[in-house]
C-alpha cells in the first residue's frame, strides 16, 4: 500500500463554449451593460440582444457622456421607447419563481414611470411590474418578477412612459434559485452537476481565457472584482463577451460551496502561443504578435504585485490588509484559505516565458513560500515545451507541473505505463487538460471507458500524479468553440456525457491510500490485456476499500476477487456498472447492492465497474 494524492479528481472552469456567461453564471439577460462591441466579434455593437420595440424597428440609442463607471462606460437612452432583450437564445423562466430584475436608471428630465415585464413566446405577458427612475444621478432600481407561467424562451421588455428620457445601463435578471441561492450567483442545475463530481479542486479562469489572445487580454483580476458595474469586461479569446460577473470572488465563493480548493491560473507575463492580435510591445522580440512579447519589462513589477495580491485577496487578513478589506468588503471576511497557484498554461518555452515565468515564481515563493505553485509544459505529452518547461521547473523546484494533452483513445490505451516511471523527487504532476479525442471529436462509451482504464493508472500513480482534471467542462448548444466536452447544456436543460459519469464515479470513490493489486487473465494476449484494468484504493473517510475494474474488451469477463486478508464486507457490496457499445452516448451507471461472498463478478463487455466494500472490525 502506498499513500496517494486525495485531490486527485477536480474541475477545469473556463469561459469557453459559453461556459460562463449564458451559461454556468446565472444572468439571464445579455449585454446588459452594453458593452459589447467589435473587439468581442465583428459584427457586434453595443446594442447587441436588443431590440427597439415599439415597432419602428429602430437603433438603440448608445451614450457615453455621462457614464455609470469609467469601466463600463456605455449606456443605453431611451426617448420613450421600449426596448427588449432576448437574454441568450431567449429568457428561460418558471412559473412561480422569483426572479430578482435591476438597472441603473437616471432620469435626465426628472421622473419616469417604467414597466417591466417578461412575454412569453407566444406574446402572453407572463411577469410585469412598474418602478420608477427618479434620480438625475445613476442609482440602482429593483423590482421582483414571479412568473404566472413557464416560458422557455422569453424577451424582457422595458417600457418607460411616453415622453420622456431614461439612460438605463446593467438591465439584470437572476433568478432567486441560485446554487446555494448566492445573489449574483451560478445557475442551479449547472452547478449541482458539476457538484456531483464532488471535485476536490477547480481550476479557473483557463485555459487560454487566463493568458489570453495577446497581452492586452490577459485575464486581470482586479478587473474581476467589486461592484458589477465597476468590473472591466473583457474580450473572450473563444469570440464572445465576458462581462467577469462570474470573476475571482464568484469563484472562491463556488470552491467554498464545493468545498473544493481553488486552482487559480494566471498568466506567466506572456499571452497564448496562439495569439493573432498584433501587441504594441513586440519591438524587440521574435513575432509580431503573440506570446514572444510578454508584458514589456517595466510593467512587470506591478504585474508581480497584482499575482502576489490575489493571494492577498484570498487569504489575507480582513482587517490588517488592503486586499483582505477588500474581500471583506465584498462579503467574506474569512479568508478563502489559496493552497495553490498557477502560473502559465501550456506555454511555449520561449525566452520571454522563461524571464518573466522565473520573476513572478520567485517573488510568489518568497512572500507565501507555503503556496503550492503550479508550473507549465506546454500542450502536448512530449516535445521542445515539455521538455523545457519540465527542466525549468525542475531546477526551480516548482512543486507541481501542469501537463495537457488531448489525445487519441490508442494513445491511453498504449501508454498506461505514462507516469511509472516518473521520478518522485522531482516536482510532482497536475494533469491539468486531457481527453481522449476521436475523430469526429465525438463523446462515447469508447471515449469515456478509454479514459477510465487511464485514469487507473493514473490512480496507481497518484503518489507522483496529484490532480487531475478533464477538459473543456462546459459547452451550451449552438455556441461550442471546442469539442468533446464533459457537460453540454442548453438553456433549460444539461446533458452530461458519458465521459462525466467517469470523472464522476472517479470523483465519488477516490481514496487516500492506494493497494497494490494484479490483474490476471488466462493467456490472454498482451494487446488484449492493455484493454484491462483495476485498481484499488482504501477511502478513510467512508472507511470502504473500493476496487474499481474497466473492462474494454467486447466480451463478458468473469472476474474472481480474491482480497487476501483484506477485511471486508463481501455480502453488502455496492456495485456500479457503466457499459454500452463503444459508439453509444446516452448511458449512464446503474447501482446495486449485492452479494458477492462467492468472490465473482461479471464484468460486461465495454464496462467500467465500481465496487464498494465496507471494512469490517
Ligand atoms: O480546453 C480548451 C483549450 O485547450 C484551453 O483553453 C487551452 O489551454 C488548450 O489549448
Amino acid at each position: 500500500a502506498k499513500g496517494i494524492s486525495d485531490k486527485l479528481i477536480g474541475i477545469f472552469f473556463e469561459d469557453i463554449n459559453y461556459g460562463a456567461d449564458g451559461g454556468l453564471y446565472a444572468e439571464l439577460v445579455q449585454n446588459r451593460d452594453f458593452e459589447y462591441n467589435q473587439a468581442d466579434r465583428k459584427n457586434w455593437t453595443h446594442s447587441y440582444a436588443w431590440t427597439v420595440s415599439d415597432g419602428s424597428d429602430g437603433v438603440l440609442e448608445i451614450d457615453t457622456v455621462m457614464p455609470l463607471h469609467a469601466n463600463n462606460r456605455h449606456y443605453a437612452v431611451l426617448r420613450g421607447n421600449a426596448v427588449k432583450n432576448n437574454g441568450y437564445d431567449g429568457i428561460p423562466v418558471k412559473k412561480g419563481a422569483k426572479y430578482r430584475f435591476s438597472l441603473y436608471g437616471r432620469a435626465p428630465e426628472g421622473n419616469v414611470q417604467l414597466e417591466v415585464s417578461l412575454v412569453g413566446g407566444n406574446g402572453l405577458v407572463v411577469a410585469s411590474e412598474k418602478i420608477k427612475v427618479s434620480s438625475k444621478n445613476w442609482k440602482k432600481v429593483t423590482a421582483t418578477l414571479m412568473p404566472s407561467a413557464d416560458a422557455d424562451s422569453a424577451e424582457l421588455f422595458i417600457t418607460p412612459a411616453a415622453g420622456r428620457t431614461l439612460h438605463v445601463d446593467m438591465v439584470s435578471l437572476f433568478p432567486h434559485a441560485t446554487f446555494k441561492g448566492r445573489e449574483n450567483g451560478l445557475r442551479a442545475d449547472l452547478a449541482e452537476i458539476l457538484a456531483g463530481l464532488k471535485p476536490k479542486f477547480v481550476r479557473f479562469p483557463g485555459g487560454c481565457v487566463a493568458h489570453g489572445n495577446g497581452v492586452d487580454n490577459i485575464y486581470d483580476w482586479k478587473g474581476s472584482i467589486g461592484e458589477l458595474y465597476e468590473r472591466k469586461p473583457l474580450s473572450n479569446l473563444w469570440g464572445y463577451h465576458q462581462t467577469r460577473g462570474l470573476g475571482y470572488h464568484e469563484y472562491f465563493l463556488f470552491c467554498e460551496d464545493l468545498g473544493a480548493e481553488p486552482l487559480p491560473v494566471l498568466a506567466a507575463g506572456v499571452p497564448c502561443q496562439n495569439s493573432s492580435v498584433p501587441s504594441a510591445h513586440s519591438h524587440n522580440l521574435v513575432t509580431t504578435n503573440g506570446q514572444q512579447c510578454g508584458v514589456p519589462m517595466e510593467q512587470m513589477p506591478q504585474y508581480i504585485q497584482d499575482v502576489l495580491d490575489l493571494i492577498e485577496y484570498a487569504n489575507g487578513d480582513a482587517r490588517t490588509s488592503r486586499w483582505g478589506r477588500v474581500r471583506a468588503k465584498a462579503g467574506h471576511p474569512e479568508p478563502f484559505n489559496m493552497k495553490y497557484i498557477g502560473i502559465g498554461n501550456e506555454d511555449l518555452i520561449s525566452p520571454a516565458f522563461v524571464e518573466r515565468f522565473t520573476m513572478i515564481c520567485n517573488a510568489v515563493s518568497e512572500k507565501y513560500p507555503d503556496i503550492k505553485i503550479v508550473g507549465t509544459s506546454g500542450p502536448f505529452y512530449e516535445g521542445s515545451d515539455y521538455t523545457y518547461g519540465w527542466q525549468l521547473a525542475d531546477s526551480m523546484h516548482i512543486p507541481l507541473v501542469d501537463e495537457h494533452y488531448y489525445v487519441a483513445p490508442g494513445w491511453m490505451v498504449n501508454n498506461q505505463d505514462f507516469y511509472d516511471n516518473y521520478d518522485r523527487d522531482k516536482p510532482h504532476v497536475y494533469l491539468g487538460e486531457y481527453a481522449a479525442h476521436l475523430p469526429g471529436r465525438q463523446s462515447n462509451v469508447e471515449t469515456a471507458l478509454t479514459e477510465a482504464l487511464y485514469l487507473l493508472s493514473v490512480e496507481r500513480n497518484a503518489d507522483v500524479v496529484e490532480m487531475t482534471s478533464y477538459a473543456p467542462l462546459l459547452a451550451k448548444e449552438g455556441h461550442t468553440q471546442w469539442r468533446p466536452d464533459l457537460i453540454y447544456f442548453n438553456n433549460t436543460k444539461v446533458k452530461p456525457t458519458v465521459d462525466y459519469y467517469v470523472q464522476k464515479l472517479f470523483g465519488n470513490n477516490s481514496g487516500e491510500v492506494y493497494i497494490a493489486s494484479k490483474l490476471s487473465a488466462g493467456n490472454l494476449p498482451a494487446t488484449a490485456m492493455k484493454r484491462q484494468g483495476a485498481s484499488v484504493v482504501f477511502n478513510k473517510e467512508t472507511d470502504t476499500y473500493i476496487v474499481k475494474i474497466a473492462n474494454l474488451l467486447p466480451v463478458a469477463t468473469s472476474l474472481a476477487l480474491d482480497l487476501g486478508n483484506i477485511p471486508v464486507n463481501l455480502s453488502e457490496a455496492e456495485v456500479t456498472v457503466l457499459s454500452g457499445n463503444p459508439s453509444d452516448t446516452g448511458v449512464s451507471p446503474q447501482t446495486k447492492v449485492v452479494s458477492i461472498a462467492d468472490g465473482n463478478v461479471e464484468l460486461l463487455p465495454y464496462s467500467f465497474t465500481v465496487i464498494r466494500l465496507k471494512k469490517l472490525y
